[in-house]
Order: C-alpha cells, then sequence, then structure tokens
C-alpha cells in the first residue's frame, strides 16, 4: 500500500484506515481509492473488527479527485476508467464506518467522508463541492447525499457557488454528528468506534443495512425492511446473550455469531 495505512492501534476490534498522500492533501488518485477499496472489502471480512475509522491528516481529510490524473481525459477515457465501480464497492462497506475530519474535505474529499456512516470533524475542517470552480460538477455522491443530508438550498448554494461549510455549520445542517477541538478529533471517534465495538457485531451490520436502505425505498417497503433484518438478529447468539444478560443484570459479551 502506498496511499493509505492500516493499523489496529487502539483495540483489536477497531481498524484505523489513514488516507497518507499528505503532500497533494490527499488528493485520491486511482490507486489510492483502489487501495482504500481493497483494505475495506479485507477488513469487511475480518472478524475481529467491528468498526473501522478511516481519517486522513490535520491538514485535509482530502482536497478531492487528483485533478491532475484528470485534467486530460476525455469523457470516453472516463467512461472505460470507471472509478465509480470502486466508490460502489467502498458504499457496500458492511461493517460501520466512522469518518474523522479535520481540515479539506473537498470534492470527492466531502463525498467520501458522506460515504461513511458518521462523520466526527475538528474544529478546522471544511466541507465543500467546489467542482464547479473547474468546470465540472460532484460526480460521486455529491448532489445526493448533499442534498439529503444538508436540504435543497444549501446544497444548491455549495454545488453551485463552491462555497465550503465550516465545522460548525456543518454541524447545523447535520452533515457531522460532532465537532471538537483539532487535538480531539481522532480521540472522538475512536470514543464512539469503542461504543459501537462493544454491540452485537451482527445486529450493528442490520441495522446499518436497515437505515441505508431507508434512503432507496418508500416507507412501507423500508418497514418490511427493517422487520425482517429485525427477525433475523433473533438466528443469532447475540440475541441470546444480550437478553440474557440484561435479565442477569450483568454486561453481555458478544461475539459476532
Ligand atoms: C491534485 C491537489 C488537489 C487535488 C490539492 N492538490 N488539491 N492535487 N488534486 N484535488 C495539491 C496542490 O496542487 C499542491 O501541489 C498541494 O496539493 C498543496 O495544495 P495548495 O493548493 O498549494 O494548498 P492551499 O493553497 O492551502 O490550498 C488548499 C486547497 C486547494 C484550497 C484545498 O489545494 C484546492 O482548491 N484544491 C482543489 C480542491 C478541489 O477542487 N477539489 C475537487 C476536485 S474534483 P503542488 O505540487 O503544487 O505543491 C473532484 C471530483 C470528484 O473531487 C469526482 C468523483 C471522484
Amino acid at each position: 500500500m502506498d496511499f493509505i495505512k492500516v493499523t489496529n492501534p487502539y483495540e483489536k476490534h477497531i481498524a484505523l484506515i489513514e488516507l497518507n498522500r499528505p503532500k497533494e492533501l490527499n488528493a485520491l488518485n486511482l490507486q489510492l481509492m483502489g487501495e482504500l477499496r481493497d483494505t475495506l472489502k479485507e477488513l469487511d471480512g475480518d472478524d475481529d473488527i467491528r468498526v473501522i475509522i478511516l481519517t486522513g491528516n490535520e491538514r485535509a481529510f482530502a482536497a478531492g479527485a487528483d485533478i491532475k490524473q484528470m485534467a486530460d481525459k476525455s469523457a470516453v477515457d472516463m467512461l472505460m476508467i470507471d472509478q465509480f465501480s470502486t466508490w460502489d464497492q467502498i458504499r457496500k462497506t458492511k461493517k460501520p464506518l466512522i469518518a474523522a475530519v479535520s481540515g479539506f474535505a473537498l470534492g470527492g474529499g466531502c463525498e467520501l467522508a458522506m460515504t461513511c456512516d458518521m462523520i466526527i470533524a475538528s474544529e478546522t475542517a471544511r466541507f465543500g463541492q467546489p467542482e464547479i470552480k473547474i468546470g465540472v460538477m460532484p460526480g460521486a455522491g455529491g448532489t445526493q447525499r448533499l442534498t439529503r443530508a444538508v436540504g435543497k438550498a444549501k446544497a444548491m448554494e455549495m454545488v453551485l457557488t463552491g462555497r465550503f461549510l465550516s465545522a460548525g455549520e456543518a454541524l447545523d445542517y447535520k452533515l457531522v454528528n460532532k465537532v471538537v477541538p483539532v487535538e480531539m478529533y481522532l480521540y472522538e471517534a475512536v470514543q464512539l468506534a469503542r461504543e459501537i465495538a462493544l454491540m452485537s457485531p451482527v445486529a450493528a451490520q442490520l441495522a446499518k443495512e436497515s437505515i441505508d436502505r431507508s434512503f432507496e425505498t418508500h416507507l412501507d417497503e423500508g418497514l418490511h425492511f427493517e422487520r425482517k433484518n429485525f427477525y433475523l438478529t433473533f438466528a443469532s447468539d447475540d440475541q441470546t446473550e444480550g437478553m440474557q444478560a440484561f435479565i442477569e443484570k450483568r454486561k453481555p459479551e458478544y461475539k459476532g455469531k
């Protein structure tokens, strides 16, 4: 891996992925995205891992797709490169994915943060879709996820002017879960990960899938999907353990089975 680092620095259930092209503000070139896709797939299949944190560095989460790599491409080149199949794979990650964002989260960087399930931001975080300033528009979900998160008016303003949201605005507009001082953003993401890692991984996966489904469907179908996943949790040992532990007034020990 040249452009990402994967470690387990906190506990065995939490994986940390760091985007690692600092000189280029973690611009998302094709190799980096391929490495990220492969890593997430591997972590998704690793029984020890329950939560994944994705981060950059203090200056930048990611300043977007690599403009230098795209500059001379034709529409047909872009079609044949088909970078979005990589993004589609990333979106299919089953385990809870937390973005820990400091500094720039722009263009594809903002879209990548929004592809995660939750965002913890530092006070220095800046979110934006500035593609319009370089003659293009968002292509990895910016017009869709941003609109769902912040509403039409703000999404239009951001996408049509390229204006950034400050961390405080991102919190006001419900784009992020929490804003903390810059020295705390990773710590805060880890605290969130630890809390989730104590829960049943089976229930967490089914719950994530159900919430994601709410964006794809109408209420009746979404409720039906939720109900099936609810029933499915009763096929897990974790359901027995969780309910038994409650009755016995002790802490549950989930195995992900
Ligand atoms: C390639 C980039 C880059 C990018 C920064 N760099 N962003 N290289 N692609 N997206 C490089 C710069 O060229 C520079 O390299 C180095 O990183 C440091 O950046 P500076 O511009 O010198 O830093 P600063 O003056 O602090 O400005 C920071 C910035 C600016 C405001 C974030 O870099 C910027 O506007 N970047 C582009 C943001 C953007 O338009 N993103 C959307 C991309 S399109 P050198 O070698 O000169 O030192 C997109 C489409 C997604 O994301 C579609 C789906 C994949």
